[in-house]
């Protein structure tokens, strides 16, 4: 069910298991093969900018995708200065986020060519992308009318969903009629330079949308600015904690931070469980976009009767997946972000080896910031310090009479993003998702992937503040609290 939004349709997307799709979608990013864009700060008024810098190819550093003027601390003064609310009607609103939509959908050419080459995303990856971008563009805009704007709202965003996230903020806070001031995560400014030019063209003025592309030092003065009312980040539980004391040194009282975090997502696999199917969930869950979704699974807690098996069939599944260019139609991984992505990952699973807990290293391509689907084996959660983000699973083993031990070792982590339980035990359904503390919890399926408006997504604990992303209760979050009047 579409919660609170019945009238409205999720993108359709495409169905790569269709030849002429395949077709279609290869004919309309051809011509975006070697293209150049540029990116550059989209303020209202006159600002002055800071240095250019290239941007390179994840798959091959060696080849440049285009480049970013960035913005400066200064710049965001001056755009924070001419930030002006939305000066249309709710439907107007609506009316221009759902023409966006539309534009995103027009422009999926683009889009393919883009996300694979600045961001290293596959041609699934993409599909779920564009998605899930076009679904809040729609589902934001049919909650435009309520109480009033809150004034001007920092966007800050993350790499990994370059253009989801990215979109999925801005549609919000524009929906309630708020002034935007959009900054993306410094690797994938093109993507978000892209997308604000349609937003524009699709009606939103340029004083209730701007761009701002930087590092933490243009989010750091993004968060500082006085104008601001309201902060919407994604991004790491660290950048967060920094944010939050920013918020509360440099803004008013009482100004919203909703603050989409990392994890350290578990799965437990019960000896009951469907081997094939968890295997497949779990390959899907851990690997897919090189592991680097806030939602992956990074923990399996295998049931030990089970485990010697049930690991050699995951191994083989693992040697079937096909780690290649993004714009390959096989490639089931792409690279790494970047370099100091590939290295940090890297210097894990060597430890890993090193202490003799790797279980299974794949190949891969040497030509870009790839890095191996990698299994690990660990005594507990316990022993993951910090999240991995790459394709990196570790696995631990636990006793039929140790899944309470289980739970409560992944709610001591203090994170509660996504988790996943494969079991065909009713009773044991409903004991461990009673019990664990996770915003999206997945029963006998992949624990990635979270449908806008029939799987609001978010965590809790270290993971999220809330409320949660494609829900109903997110747009509210962007505006005033309506005033009683009374004594009439
Ligand atoms: P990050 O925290 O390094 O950066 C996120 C954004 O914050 C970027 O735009 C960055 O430039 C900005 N930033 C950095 N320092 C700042 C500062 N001092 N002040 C203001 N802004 C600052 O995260 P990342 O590497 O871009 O993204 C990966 C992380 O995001 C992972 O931890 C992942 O789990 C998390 N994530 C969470 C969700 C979710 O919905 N919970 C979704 C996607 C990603
Ligand atoms: N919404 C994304 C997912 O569920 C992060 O994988």
């Amino acid at each position: 069910p579409d919660l609170f939004a019945p009238e409205r349709v999720n993108s359709k997307g495409f169905d790569l298991r269709h030849r002429p799709t395949l077709e279609q979608i290869d004919a309309a990013r051809a011509p975006f093969q070697a293209a150049q864009w540029q990116a550059a700060p989209l303020v209202a008024k006159d600002a002055p900018s800071g240095t250019i810098s290239p941007v390179l190819n994840p798959s091959y550093p060696s080849e440049t995708v285009g480049s970013i003027t960035w913005a400066t601390p200064e710049t965001v003064a001056i755009a924070a200065e001419a930030a002006t609310l939305w000066d249309a009607s709710p439907d107007e609103r609506a009316a221009a986020l759902n023409r966006a939509a539309d534009l995103y959908e027009a422009h999926f050419g683009e889009f393919f060519a883009l996300l694979h080459r600045e961001a290293g995303k596959t041609n699934l990856d993409v599909v779920a992308e564009l998605r899930e971008a076009v679904d809040f563009l729609r589902y934001y805009a049919v909650r435009s009318a309520g109480a009033p704007a809150r004034g001007v709202i920092a966007c800050i965003s993350p790499w990994n969903f370059p253009l989801a996230i990215f979109t999925g903020q801005i549609a919000a806070a524009l929906a309630a009629g708020n002034a935007v001031l959009a900054k993306p995560a410094e690797q994938t400014c093109l993507i978000a330079h892209r997308a604000v030019q349609l937003l524009h063209e699709a009606g939103v003025p340029v004083t209730a949308l701007q761009l701002l592309p930087g590092a933490g030092d243009v989010g750091a003065a993004l968060t500082s600015q006085p104008q601001v009312a309201g902060v919407a980040f994604t991004g790491s539980t660290e950048t967060a904690q920094i944010i939050h004391k920013s918020v509360a040194k440099n803004l008013a009282p009482g100004t919203p931070l909703i603050a989409e975090t990392g994890g350290l997502n578990a799965m437990i696999v019960d000896s009951t469980a469907l081997p094939e199917q968890a295997v497949q969930a779990i390959v899907e869950s851990a690997f897919q976009s090189a592991g680097q979704r806030c939602s992956a699974l990074r923990c399996l807690y295998v049931q030990e009767d089970i485990a010697e098996d049930f690991l050699e069939m995951l191994t083989g599944a693992m040697d079937t997946l096909v780690p290649a260019n993004p714009w390959e139609l096989r490639s089931d991984l792409g690279p790494v972000i970047d370099e100091e992505a590939r290295a940090g990952i890297m210097a894990h699973i060597d430890l890993a080896r090193s202490e003799g807990r790797e279980i299974k290293r794949c190949a891969v391509p040497e030509t870009g910031y790839y890095v191996p689907p990698t299994l690990v084996r660990i005594n507990g959660i316990a022993d993951l310090e910090r999240e991995i983000f790459g394709p990196v699973l570790h696995v631990a083993t636990f006793k039929a009479d140790e899944v309470d031990a289980v739970i409560d070792a992944i709610n001591a982590t203090g994170y509660g993003l996504t988790f996943g339980l494969m079991t065909r035990i009713d009773d044991r359904v409903q004991h461990v998702t009673e019990r664990v503390h996770a915003g999206n919890i997945y029963v006998n399926r992949n624990q990635i992937g979270a449908i806008v408006g029939s799987q609001p997504f978010g965590g809790e604990g270290l993971s999220g503040t809330g409320p949660k992303a494609g829900g109903p209760f997110y747009v509210d979050r962007f505006r005033q609290q309506p005033a009683p009047v009374a004594g009439q």
